[in-house]
């Protein structure tokens, strides 16, 4: 079953409430991993670290699932990083999406993983596992993110070491970037570690945070509610023990009507 369609041929009949947009390059790291990028309604506004609902027309009706834009607010082009689950009812269609077919996206973004549920420390940690990078992808490409605070760690945790490479590209593509790399080089640390193939830096984000050796490794004090702010994104899993982790260490969170140390997103497709 086909079912893409190209943009121009879709726009007459898009559904209520949704934007049809047009791809405008994707790239393949993995077996399991993509990004692409699109076109940007010139009405649409975000804040960095929002999700949005992203669609494709499957038999006749549009099928959505949340995507965190992985793009900063300021930047002309969405982009988003997505699994690829080989009989997921979205991604199995939306992986084979090319340049110039059409994806739907709802008109209102929104979510907790915002510099404003956060009161001001030095220290903000991002921590992320697999596709949980995408919000963080848009945060650390945000001037706003480097005038609230000191130093911006921002972790990365993949099965695969081929995983990171998303990670990478965007970190370097951050520190040589002509509006925010400035910032990115004072401020910016990128923490990558993988979890079933050899890397010089292994284990699960939250073993590395009980038995210490994230913060050995960064050369920082262990977490302190005083100083340290948390953002978290990835699996079920991974955001319910690393939020306990954090609550262990006294931080509390917050949202948006409620700004406090730290805050928890869920951003994953199927
Ligand atoms: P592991 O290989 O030990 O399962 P996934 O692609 O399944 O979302 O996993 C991405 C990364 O998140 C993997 O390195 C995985 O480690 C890790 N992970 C899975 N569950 C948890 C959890 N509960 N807490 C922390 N990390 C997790």
């Amino acid at each position: 079953m086909n079912v893409l369609a190209k943009a121009a041929d879709l726009e007459a009949d898009a559904p209520a409430g949704a934007f049809v947009q047009e791809v405008t390059s994707v790239q393949h790291y993995t077996d399991r991993l993509f990004r692409f990028r699109m076109t940007r309604p010139a009405s649409f506004r975000f804040r960095s670290g929002e999700f949005v609902m992203i669609g494709l027309m499957i038999d006749g009706k549009p099928l959505y699932r949340a995507y965190s834009i992985a793009s900063p607010s300021w930047d002309e082009e969405l982009e988003f990083f997505s699994i690829k689950v080989p009989d997921g009812p979205l991604t199995q269609h939306l992986q084979k999406i090319q340049p110039g077919d059409a994806v739907l996206m709802k008109k209102k973004p929104t979510g907790t993983l915002v510099n404003d549920a956060l009161i001001p420390g030095k220290r903000v940690y991002m921590f992320s596992t697999g596709t949980g990078i995408a919000p963080f992808a848009s945060l650390i490409r945000d001037p706003d993110t480097y005038e609230k605070f000191d130093q911006v760690i921002l972790t990365h945790t993949c099965r695969e070491v081929a995983e990171l490479k998303y990670g990478l590209d965007l970190v370097e593509e951050t520190r040589n970037d002509p509006l925010i790399g400035e910032y990115a080089r004072e401020k910016l640390v990128h923490y990558t570690s993988v979890t079933r193939e050899d890397y010089p830096f292994k284990g699960r984000i939250t073993d590395l945070i009980e038995n210490g050796k994230l913060f050995t490794d960064l050369g920082v004090p262990p977490l302190d509610p005083a100083i340290d702010r948390g953002m978290i994104c990835g699996s079920m899993e991974m955001l319910r023990d690393t939020k306990a982790l954090l609550e262990k260490a006294g931080l509390t969170e917050g949202a948006n009507n409620k700004p406090a140390e730290f805050v928890v997103e869920r951003a994953f497709v199927g």
